[in-house]
C-alpha cells in the first residue's frame, strides 16, 4: 500500500517537528523517521540555543562571533536571517511549552560558550535538547494533520530518473516526487509520493570512529540528496567537539557541554597543568576548532589518551543544579565531578555543510527542501558557533514552512512512479559483511580524515574507501535491503564527500585543517548595520 500527502518530512528532530507543525494547519503531513520519535541529536544537545535576549547583546555581536567563528566564509544573509529572526522562533518554542531557564528575577539565564563574546544561550539545565524534542513530540503527537510513522527508513528520493529520464547534477529542473520507505518492521518497500518533501535526517557523526552522535546520525538525507543529483557544499568541515568523555568502549561517547567551560571549567593535562593558554587568548572558551586542535596536539605529544576538565574549584551545589545530566553521568562511572577531574577527548559532533540551500531552505531540486544539520545553509561557514545549530534549524524551518505552503498548490502528485522492485535479491546472510565494513570506514575517516589531514592521509582514505564502496555496492544490488546495509552505503557516500571536498579545498581554513598547508586565519569581518530590535 502506498501513501500520499501534501509533505512528506523525512527525520523527527527540532527541523523535521519544526516545520511540521508550521505547514500543518492548512495541510496534511507525514512525518517519517527511522527509531523511535525522540532519537535523534536534538534529543542530546546539553547547552542550549542561541537567541539574542538582553542587552548589552546585540544582533551585531552575535552576527560578528558567528562571522569570526566561521572563518568569516559564513554567508552573511544567512547569518543575519538566523540572528535577526531567532527571538521570534524562541517565542514559538516557549508557546509551544519548551522551559527555558530562568534566574530567581525572572528573566532567563543566559549561558556562555566557547566563541561567545555575550552570554545568549537560552537552556534547560544541561538538557536543552530533550526539553525541545519533548515539547515538539507532544505538540505533533496532538495535531490531526499530522501522521508520524516511527520505524519508517528513507531509502531514496523519487524524481524523473524514476519515470526513466536522464537526471544529471548540472539540470536545474530536476524536481522531487516523495521518496521510497522501508517499513522496518514489516520488513518492506512502499511509495509515499508528496507534493512537497523535507529532509531533516541531521548529522553523519557514525561516518567516525568516536562520535557523540546517535545511532541514527548516518548521514542519510545527505546521501540521498547526493544520489538524487543535488548540490551538496562544505562537507570538508566537520566539528570536532573537544570535550567527550573519555570513557573508552562507550559509543556514543557522552558529551561533556561546553557551558561547562563557560561556567568556569578549565582544560589541564594528567598532571593538572592549564594549556590553552599556549594556543588561544581565549584558554579553554576558545572557538571549537582551535580547542579541538589544542588538545589533540597535546594528547599526542604527551602520549596521552585524553586531557582533563577540571571544574572542581566552584561550588559543588551549583555545579551540579546547573549540570545535573553531566554530574549523574560521571557519577556512574565512579568520576566525582565536584571532587575529580572529568577525562575527555575530542569526538566527531557537528556537520557544518551538507544539502546546499537557498535562504528558503530550497535545495538545488525544486519541490525538496533540506533542514537542520542536513542542510548547507552557509550559516557556519569553516566551523559552527557553538549553540548555533539549534537556533538555525528551528529559524529556517520556520522559512520553509513559509516559502512551501505559498507554492503548494503548483504542484500535483507524480503517480506514475514505479513500485519498489527487489526482484532477484536474497536476504543478505552474514550480516558480518557489512559491520566489518562499516568499522574499517569509521577508522579510515577518523584516522585519515579527522581533525588534522594532510594530502597523503586524505588519498589513503579515498583508496581504501573506494575497496568498501565496491563491495558494499555488489552487496546492495543482489540483497533484500535491510537498515544496517541502506546506513553503510549511506555512510560511504557522505565519508566520499568529505575526503573529495577536503582534497578540493588546498588550503587549510577553519575546522579543516591540512599539514600541507598555513593555516588562514582572517581578521577582520565588514558586517552591514543591522536592527538591534529583539
Ligand atoms: P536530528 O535531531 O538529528 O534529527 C534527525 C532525525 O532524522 C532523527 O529522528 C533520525 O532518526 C531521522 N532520520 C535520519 N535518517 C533517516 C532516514 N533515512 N529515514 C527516516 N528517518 C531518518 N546544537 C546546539 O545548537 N546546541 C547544543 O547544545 C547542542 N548540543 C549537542 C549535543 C550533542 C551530544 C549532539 C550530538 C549535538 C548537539 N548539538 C547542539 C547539535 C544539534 O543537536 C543538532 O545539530 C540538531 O539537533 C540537529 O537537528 P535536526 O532536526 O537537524 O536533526
Ligand atoms: C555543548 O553543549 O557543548 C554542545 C553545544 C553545541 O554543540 O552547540
Amino acid at each position: 500500500m502506498n501513501l500520499e500527502t501534501d509533505y512528506l518530512v523525512i527525520g523527527s528532530g527540532a527541523a523535521g517537528l519544526s516545520f511540521a507543525l508550521k505547514v500543518a494547519e492548512k495541510s496534511h503531513v507525514i512525518v517519517v523517521t527511522k527509531g523511535e520519535m525522540n532519537e535523534c541529536n536534538t534529543n542530546y544537545a546539553q547547552g542550549g540555543i542561541c537567541s539574542v535576549t538582553y542587552e548589552p547583546d546585540t544582533f551585531e555581536k552575535h552576527i560578528h562571533d558567528t562571522m569570526v567563528c566561521g572563518a568569516g566564509i559564513c554567508d552573511l544573509d544567512a547569518v543575519e536571517q538566523v540572528v535577526t529572526r531567532a527571538p521570534m522562533l524562541m517565542k514559538d518554542l516557549i508557546r509551544w511549552g519548551t522551559r527555558f531557564d530562568r534566574t530567581p528575577e525572572g528573566k532567563y539565564e543566559l549561558a556562555r560558550e566557547g566563541g561567545h563574546s555575550e552570554h545568549r544561550i537560552l537552556h534547560h539545565k544541561d538538557e536543552t535538547g530533550a526539553e525541545i524534542e519533548r515539547t515538539l513530540i507532544s505538540q505533533v503527537k496532538s495535531h490531526r494533520n499530522i501522521e508520524v510513522l516511527e520505524y519508517h527508513f528513507a531509502v531514496d528520493l523519487l524524481t524523473q530518473h524514476h519515470l526513466g529520464r536522464l537526471v544529471t547534477r548540472h539540470m536545474d529542473d530536476i524536481e522531487c516526487y516523495g521518496a521510497y520507505v522501508m517499513d522496518l518492521k514489516r520488513e518492506r518497500i512502499f511509495t509515499i509520493l508528496s507534493k512537497v518533501t523535507v529532509l531533516a535526517t541531521g548529522g553523519v557523526g557514525n561516518v567516525y570512529h568516536v562520535t557523540t552522535n546517535p545511532h541514527v546520525a548516518t548521514g542519510d538525507g545527505i546521501a540521498m540528496a547526493h544520489r538524487a543529483k543535488a548540490i551538496i557544499a562544505n562537507m570538508e568541515f566537520i566539528q570536532f567537539h573537544p570535550t567527550a568523555l573519555y570513557n573508552p568502549g562507550e559509543r556514543p561517547s557522552f558529551l561533556i557541554s561546553e557551558a561547562l567551560r563557560g561556567f568556569g571549567a578549565i582544560l589541564k593535562t594528567k598532571d593538572g597543568k592549564e594549556f590553552m593558554h599556549k594556543y588561544h587568548p581565549m584558554g579553554s572558551l576558545a572557538p571549537r576548532d582551535v580547542v579541538a586542535r589544542s588538545i589533540d596536539n597535546e594528547m599526542k605529544v604527551r602520549g596521552d589518551d585524553c586531557v582533563y576538565l577540571d571544574v572542581t574549584h566552584r561550588d559543588p551545589a551549583e555545579t551540579i543544579n546547573h549540570f545535573p545530566n553531566i554530574y549523574r553521568k560521571c557519577l556512574s562511572i565512579g568520576i566525582d565531578i565536584t571532587k575529580d577531574m572529568i577525562p575527555v577527548a575530542p569526538a566527531a559532533h557537528y556537520c557544518c555543510g551538507g544539502v546546499k540551500v537557498d535562504l528558503n531552505g530550497e535545495t538545488s531540486i525544486k519541490r525538496l527542501y533540506a533542514l537542520g544539520e542536513t542542510s548547507c545553509t552557509g550559516l557556519h561557514g569553516a566551523n559552527r558557533l557553538a549553540s548555533n545549530s539549534l537556533t538555525e534549524a528551528v529559524v529556517y524551518a520556520d522559512q520553509a514552512a513559509r516559502h512551501s505552503a505559498e507554492h503548494l498548490d503548483e504542484y500535483t502528485l507524480q503517480r506514475n512512479i514505479p513500485d519498489w522492485n527487489d526482484d532477484g535479491t536474497t536476504a543478505t546472510e552474514e550480516m558480518i559483511l557489512i559491520t566489518q565494513n562499516a568499522k574499517e570506514m569509521q577508522q579510515i575517516m577518523s584516522n585519515y580524515v579527522g581533525i588534522v589531514r594532510s594530502d597523503l592521509r586524505l588519498e589513503r582514505a579515498l583508496r581504501r574507501l573506494e575497496i568498501i564502496y565496491k563491495e558494499n555496492e555488489e552487496l546492495f544490488q543482489k540483497s533484500k535491503l535491510n537498515k544496517e546495509l541502506c546506513e553503510l552505503r549511506n555512510m560511504i557516500d557522505v565519508g566520499y564527500l568529505i575526503i573529495k571536498q577536503a582534497q578540493s579545498m588546498k588550503k587549510s581554513i577553519g575546522l579543516h585543517y591540512s599539514l600541507d598547508y598555513p593555516l588562514e586565519v582572517p581578521h577582520d569581518f565588514p558586517l552591514r548595520k543591522t536592527s538591534s530590535e529583539f
